[in-house]
């Protein structure tokens, strides 16, 4: 299959380069001269384990080239993926659709043959359908369907998340799309993915419905476990003890700082927009939306209620930035409200993140930023552990205790055990167990 890819941000890289791997024959294309440049010089703008060498690996086959023009690909291609950005719009909180649209106008004006075109961001309902009349409008003799194919990925697992999904949702209007759509995918599914076809609007909603439903159940969690707090019992069992249950499920089930990132905290407040426009409110996730924002800055009052409610002039040091292991991305980091609390409250934080320093620079100037997790610890009145990187799990902690000022210890990420992290002389707190 001739495969054009739209966008090569995490979605369209990551699928563009995985398409390629099953033997399809990707161009990925993006606006962004300096980012394409990059692509061709063998650089990643990402950081994504493991897809460097499939990039490379890929392009040295042939299989997969990148281009700042789209004509040319468009025209050759039997399959158009949409994979550019949808962020949240200013003011409203609705999706951003301006970047899918000038792409569908384009890629109406390449158009020869048939051509599947596919948004694979997530859009919200409906988009298909305007996808569909732009390109109608702007090539009125074009011979195309829109089909929906939402992408279930996670940022650090991406690869692995794309070779053996739970399954493939692929929403379809026209009959004609379907076997092309099974040709992409038919690598996968021979590998026993299920591949699920529905109407375009069931698969569009499918995504924001996937999506919402694990932000409420990290929300959940994170409410039990304050409980937990309250009541002397230890969230990490009550997950265990519910997670059995296969009605409930295991995943997703780990009390935190709040969930962050691109996509969270984007399609919960898309779906609750929509929801309300059509008059059809999902209140769960509005209340979701509402509990998952102030948490992130109550998690910096936990902080502060470790040093005993007075952190003015106190040096603080946050393990981990970004808004989960692996990844470089600091979007809706829940470090970002945690370093404004205490900042506001007198603190100075100093900090480390493996990965995320470069983006967090930018969002966050006021923090010191160090190279390792001792040298956070070094003269530091308390320490938190904000991201769970395999670097922060195996801390030598009488080190750790011989450089801090005072041996507080906050591990909003249950990443050490109570009973250890006592044994070793800290006063630890964390999240929905007892002390
Ligand atoms: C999420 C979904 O998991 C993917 O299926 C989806 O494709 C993607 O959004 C998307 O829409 O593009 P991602 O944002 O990469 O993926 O990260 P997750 O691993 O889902 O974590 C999201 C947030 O929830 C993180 O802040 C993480 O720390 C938090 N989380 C996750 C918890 O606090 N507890 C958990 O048990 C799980």
């Amino acid at each position: 299959m001739q495969i054009v890819m739209i966008g090569s941000g995490y979605v369209g890289l990551v699928s563009g380069a995985c398409f390629a791997d099953f033997g399809h024959d990707v161009v990925c294309v993006d606006k962004d001269a300096q980012k394409i440049a990059k692509l061709k010089d063998g650089g990643i703008p990402i950081y994504e384990p493991g897809l460097d060498q499939l990039v490379s690996g890929n392009v040295a086959a042939g299989r997969l080239s990148f281009s700042t023009d789209l004509a040319e690909p468009v025209a050759k291609a039997d399959v158009v993926f949409i994979g550019v950005g949808t962020p949240t719009r200013r003011g409203d909180g609705h999706a951003d659709l301006s970047y899918v649209y000038a792409a569908a106008k384009e890629i109406a004006e390449a158009l020869d043959g048939f051509t599947v075109i596919v948004t694979k961001s997530t859009v919200p309902v409906g988009t298909g359908d305007e996808v569909e009349r732009i390109i109608r409008e702007t090539n009125p003799s074009a011979d195309f369907a829109v089909a929906s194919n939402p992408e279930f990925l996670r940022e650090g697992a991406a690869i692995e998340d794309f070779k053996r999904p739970d399954r493939i949702v692929v929403g379809i209007e026209d009959e004609k799309a379907r076997a092309p759509m099974e040709a992409v995918y038919r690598p996968l599914y021979l590998n026993k993915s299920p591949i699920l076809f529905t109407r375009r609007r069931t698969s569009e909603l499918i995504k924001y419905a996937a999506n919402a439903f694990l932000a409420m159940k990290i929300t959940f969690i994170n409410e039990i476990a304050d409980l937990c707090e309250k009541v002397g019992a230890d969230v990490q069992d009550v997950s265990r003890g519910i997670g059995l249950d296969n009605r409930i499920g295991a995943k997703f089930l780990h009390a935190g700082p709040g969930y962050g990132g691109s996509c969270f905290p984007k399609d919960t407040l898309a779906l609750a927009k929509t929801a309300q426009d059509y008059d059809s409110p999902v209140r769960l996730i509005e209340t979701t939306v509402a509990i998952n924002d102030n948490r992130k800055r109550a998690m910096a009052r936990k902080v502060i209620a470790a040093m005993d409610g007075d952190v003015r002039g106190k040096r603080i040091g946050l393990l981990g930035l970004t808004f989960k292991p692996n990844t470089d991305d600091m979007r809706e980091a829940p470090s970002i409200a945690i370093v404004q609390a205490l900042t506001d409250a007198g603190a100075k934080v100093v900090a480390y993140d493996p990965e995320g320093m470069n983006a967090a620079r930018e969002l966050l100037p006021e923090i010191d930023y160090v190279q390792s997790a001792y040298e956070v610890a070094d003269g530091a009145d308390a320490l938190a552990i904000v991201t769970e990187w395999d670097a922060f799990r195996a801390l030598d902690l009488p080190r750790l205790k011989t450089l801090m000022k005072a041996p507080v210890l906050v591990d909003l990420r249950n990443v050490y055990s109570p009973a250890e992290m006592t044994e070793a002389g800290f006063h630890y707190s964390s999240i929905g167990r007892p002390d």
